[in-house]
């Protein structure tokens, strides 16, 4: 995946709820917008790990992994032309969560803006500081860094409110990259500026926490309904409206071209009745959504189809995280016990095994008066630590080292009839020599 030099742009969506219109303006529409850029690899991804944080309901998780994968295809996603897949497929997640856990300081995470807002209101409430808090609130962003991380994402498009956790994926990856080498790349938050937040029925930001949401695929008539719930003030027909501060005007601008908007603009200034105002919002938004509507309908009436979408996706998805959780376990110790051990490798620096190559000693093999083949191991210093006696071919030499080399002590033990150990060499000495070297053979 390093060899590719497109642009990595990664976001998801925590599956806890039936996607809405904030959910649309601000992740699904721009996010599938991006992903049309032959100049980026998107990865799209339903977070059901980040769901069991704040969710205990198992079918509404279910539910709603369903839902926001139908959104995001019906709303034009294409599953072949980027990576989408559901979290909790992909194991090396929760793997690297843990990798990233041990080089977080705990103070960063009593920072982090959800957790220390439960604080402050069990604070305000004069309860015990963590009452109702579980580690999994407070090990989100760790979790999330995992996220960004196990793709080497560059780019992450989020909302405001979450810019905090990719500054904190950005210092556990610098962490990682000090203690343990250049492994991780460092990601960006992307926040889209023209994408102002979408506020509810009620004009507080629109959000499932403030029970104040359009579903994104309500049918019409539910559409229409909750439309007419938007506050307004009361204003009669015919008074002049402004334009700011009103939710509906809001919502119809993340949906209207700019002409549309300064049309509706316009008509606020000449009094329109706020029923005929949400009339034309209704129709506006409908105008988006309706031709996605069926296709989103037959998705969620197949779930099968949309469970062998994201299968196909996560079996892609682990076959980049796959190969970079093998290196990042071998880069902080996590190995096979036979391959060679050595100190961190900083960026640039030799890798483990050149290194520990460098310092062992070579077989060098040669040709004697007699006419018979001989070889001899030495160390980088010159010392020879095991002489052969004569083998009448040469490949005999040379299947004698490679026995050697690969087995180690088994071989000495095998050979010793034919090999002397070198003038002052003790037999530990050499053995130890011969398993170093058959661990870098395996390394
Ligand atoms: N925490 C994000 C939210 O609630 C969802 C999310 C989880 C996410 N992991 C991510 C977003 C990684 C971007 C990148 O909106």
């Amino acid at each position: 995946m390093t060899t590719d030099s497109r642009t990595r742009v990664l976001t998801g969506i925590t599956t806890t709820g039936t996607p809405h219109l904030g959910n649309y303006v601000g992740a699904i529409r721009p996010t599938v917008q991006a992903s049309r850029n032959p100049a980026t690899q998107g990865f799209y991804f339903l977070a059901d790990y980040h769901a069991l944080i704040k969710c205990d309901e198992p079918s509404r998780i279910q539910r709603s992994t369903l839902e926001i994968a139908a959104s995001w295809i019906a709303c034009g996603l294409e599953p072949e032309r980027v990576t989408f897949y559901r979290q909790s497929d992909i194991p090396q997640i929760p793997e690297l969560t843990w990798l990233l856990t041990c080089v977080t300081g705990k103070g960063m995470l009593n920072r982090a803006h959800a957790y220390k807002a439960s604080v402050d209101k069990n604070h305000a409430a004069g309860h015990d500081p963590d009452a109702d808090v579980s580690a999994g609130l407070f090990m989100y962003p760790v979790l999330m860094g995992a996220d960004i991380l196990m793709f080497k994402a560059h780019k992450v498009p989020v909302g405001r409110d979450q810019i905090q956790h990719i500054e904190m994926a950005r210092d556990m990856a610098a962490s990682f990259n000090h203690l343990y080498g250049e492994h991780l790349v460092l990601p960006e938050a992307v926040i889209e500026e023209s994408v102002a937040l979408l506020p509810g029925l009620d004009g507080r930001k629109m959000s499932k926490s403030y029970d104040n949401t359009i579903p994104l695929f309500a049918p019409p008539a539910q559409m229409r309904k909750l439309i007419a719930g938007i506050v307004t003030d009361s204003r009669a027909p015919g008074e002049p409206k402004q334009t700011e501060g009103s939710a509906l005007f809001q919502i119809y601008q993340a949906f209207a071209s700019a002409e549309e908007t300064a049309d509706l603009g316009a008509a606020f200034a000449q009094g329109i009745a706020w029923g005929e105002a949400k009339h034309i919002l209704f129709e506006r938004i409908d105008a988006e959504i309706a031709p996605m509507r069926e296709h989103y309908q037959a998705l969620i009436n197949n779930p099968a189809q949309v469970e062998a979408v994201l299968l196909q996706g996560a079996a892609k998805a682990r076959d980049l995280a796959q190969p970079l959780i093998q290196e990042l376990r071998h880069a902080v110790g996590l190995r096979a016990l036979s391959a060679a051990s050595s100190a961190q490798t900083p960026q640039g620096a030799r890798t483990d095994g050149q290194q520990a190559r460098a310092a062992l000693p070579a077989f060098k093999q040669y040709k004697e008066n007699d006419g018979q083949f001989y070889f001899k191991l030495v160390e980088p210093q010159g010392r020879v630590l095991l002489q052969s006696k004569g083998f009448v071919s040469p490949k005999d030499a040379g299947r004698a080292i490679g026995q050697l080399q690969r087995q180690g002590q088994a071989a000495w033990d095998n050979l010793k009839q034919q090999l002397d150990l070198g003038p002052d060499v003790i037999e530990t000495e050499l053995l130890a020599n011969l398993d170093a070297l058959a661990a870098a053979q395996d390394n």
